[in-house]
């Protein structure tokens, strides 16, 4: 076995981290067969380097069938062998680390594959045997068993029940699946379930991972005492209940999990971090992210916050309480893989933006966009949120003020949710490859073309157009990584209020950072102080509209 490499540092090390989420198959592609891989990803590391994040966070490279874009997983210890080896892991491992660039890898414990070997054993098994145990089996209703078992719908289709057929060919059980049929849920009360994701979760520990994305975080302990099912027609957070005994989402019991789970992560040194996926109601995410539990969860509100100050200022106070009262540090992000890229987000009508499916699915959806709007905002929104005290979480491509590509056919989309889900955007768009290069072959991303279609327009945002470009998204990035890390203070702030303009947010971190945002439409008189960056031009000490400056007092 190879020697693993371990990147010692203080044990909070992730308080105030900036971590680069990188969608593997996206990313670079090393061997040209059009898909992204860990070769590609460790030939990248001068360029992470280089912008300043301090740990990746890597999107499933597990085996899988993409039914899900890698979100259902055949081995939980294994590389998809398109994406690369165990081997090539431990050298980009190494190659990062060596870099000071730790690494989250994301883990998905709701659901695996169909795939999986556990459950293929589950089909050949029998109704009632230790194989179906492992997953949700139960008989259909009706007759002939052919009504199925409880009234609920997945996130990508109407119903979340799939019927078996039996070893001997007779129509049969039928499995849960919250996600798409080729995600079958684990069932959590089974011990061996909870054994093996602890075996897992030491796997990648043991070989130098610093930390773990969970998927789905709320999902995993259901009611199904008594032959009770969950029934739901929304996925909606407004219809969970926020006290710990919805029959699907965030139960009190689900915490149990995480405290095991943290026992391991104190066995290593620094202790293993984790942040969790969880859609719950504001008041319940904390007990996510507490010292006994994961440690931290992502603050997903500002994912649909509009470009506004007083909402941004309220999200915000709220976020740091909350951060406050369990001990954590807040997780700040705009953009992920299922996600609409800002940069178009920021550049849309409020009232589209209330109902992103429905203007996805319009067809006059790109003259509704401001594109230029919508960059300089997002620029201004990144800069923002960099400030604050807690970690950032950027999404591959938005360092490069990439918009969301909008001209993939639907016959080449891949996304579950957009082919079983009418009221659904399709996430393809944010998961279109990397561009490296201005020209050539899927603009660098790799000597084969790419999985997705990229759009013309992305070789004039690629990193070669930005690179050392004065004013570029990309060195903007740069600069504010760098910049960032001699600023990093305690993790507190002070709100200036401006009476006279209730468009400006204007803080000050206790070693004199100030961050000044203007979120109306007219430039506005920045304080007195050094300045250190802008995301715009400031002439004659003033800030225009819709722009971020970082001053020293
Ligand atoms: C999470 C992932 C998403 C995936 C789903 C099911 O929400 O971020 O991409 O489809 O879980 O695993
Ligand atoms: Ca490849």
């Amino acid at each position: 076995m190879a020697e693993f490499t371990f990147l010692k540092g203080p044990a909070d090390w992730w308080r105030q981290a900036v971590v680069y989420q990188i969608y593997p198959r996206s990313y670079a592609d090393q061997n040209g067969d059009g898909i992204g891989d860990l070769k590609g990803i460790t030939s990248r590391v001068p360029y992470l380097k280089q912008l300043g994040v301090d740990a990746v966070w890597l999107s499933p490279f597990y085996p899988s069938e993409l039914a899900d874009g890698g979100y259902d997983v055949a081995d939980y210890r294994n590389i998809d062998p398109r994406i690369g080896t165990l081997e090539e892991f431990d050298v980009l491992l190494e190659t990062l680390h060596a870099a000071g660039i730790r690494i989250f890898i994301d883990i998905v414990p709701n659901h695996s594959s169909d795939q999986h070997e556990w459950f293929q054993a589950a089909l050949k098994a029998a109704p009632g045997s230790p194989e179906r145990d492992r997953y949700i089996f139960r008989d259909g209703k009706g007759e002939h068993g052919e009504i199925r078992p409880s009234e609920l719908v997945s996130h990508f289709g109407p119903t979340a029940w799939t019927r078996i057929t039996e070893p001997d060919g007779t129509p049969g059980q039928w499995y849960m699946h919250l996600f798409a049929k080729e995600q079958p849920d684990f069932n959590w009360d089974n011990q061996e379930v909870r054994d093996d994701f602890i075996k897992t979760m030491r796997f990648w520990s043991d070989r130098g991972v610093d930390g773990y994305r969970i998927d789905v975080a709320h999902a995993l302990v259901k009611d199904l005492k008594n032959g009770h099912l969950p029934e739901r027609q929304s996925y909606d957070v407004s219809v969970m209940k926020d006290d710990g005994t919805d029959d699907l989402f965030d139960r009190d019991e689900v915490h149990e999990i995480y405290a095991s789970w943290r026992k391991v992560y104190n066995e290593y040194d620094p202790p293993r971090v984790a942040v969790a996926e969880a859609w719950v109601h504001a008041n319940r995410r904390a007990r996510y992210a507490s010292t006994e539990g994961l440690g931290q969860s992502f603050a997903f509100d500002l994912l649909g916050t509009p470009w506004n100050a007083k909402k941004f200022h309220s999200t915000i106070d709220y976020q740091l309480k909350a951060a406050d009262e369990t001990g954590s540090s807040t997780t700040w992000v705009f953009s992920n893989h299922d996600v609409i890229r800002h940069a178009t987000r920021f550049g849309l009508p409020e009232s589209a933006l209330a109902n992103l499916p429905k203007w996805f699915r319009s067809a006059d959806r790109e003259k509704l966009i401001d594109k230029e709007l919508g960059l300089a905002r997002a620029r201004a929104a990144t800069m923002l949120v960099l400030a604050l005290p807690g970690s950032t979480y950027l999404y591959q491509g938005e360092e490069l003020g990439l918009q969301e590509p909008l001209n993939i056919p639907s016959e080449q989309m891949q996304d579950p949710q957009w082919f079983r889900n009418e009221g659904s955007i399709s996430r393809d768009g944010c998961r279109v490859p990397m561009p490296w290069t201005r020209t050539g072959s899927s603009f660098g991303f790799g000597p084969g073309g790419s999985h997705l279609p990229q759009p013309e327009w992305f070789g004039e945002w690629s990193v070669e157009a930005q690179d050392g470009v004065a004013g570029s998204t990309l060195e903007l990035y740069r600069k504010a990584l760098k910049l960032r890390k001699g600023l990093v203070t305690a993790e507190k702030l002070t709100w200036v209020k401006h009476w006279f303009n209730p468009n400006v947010l204007h803080f000050v971190r206790p070693n004199g950072w100030t961050c000044v945002t203007n979120f109306g439409n007219k430039p506005v008189k920045l304080p007195k102080g050094e300045l250190l960056l802008a995301t715009a031009d400031v002439v004659g000490g003033k800030l225009p509209a819709n722009a971020t400056a970082w001053l020293k007092a």
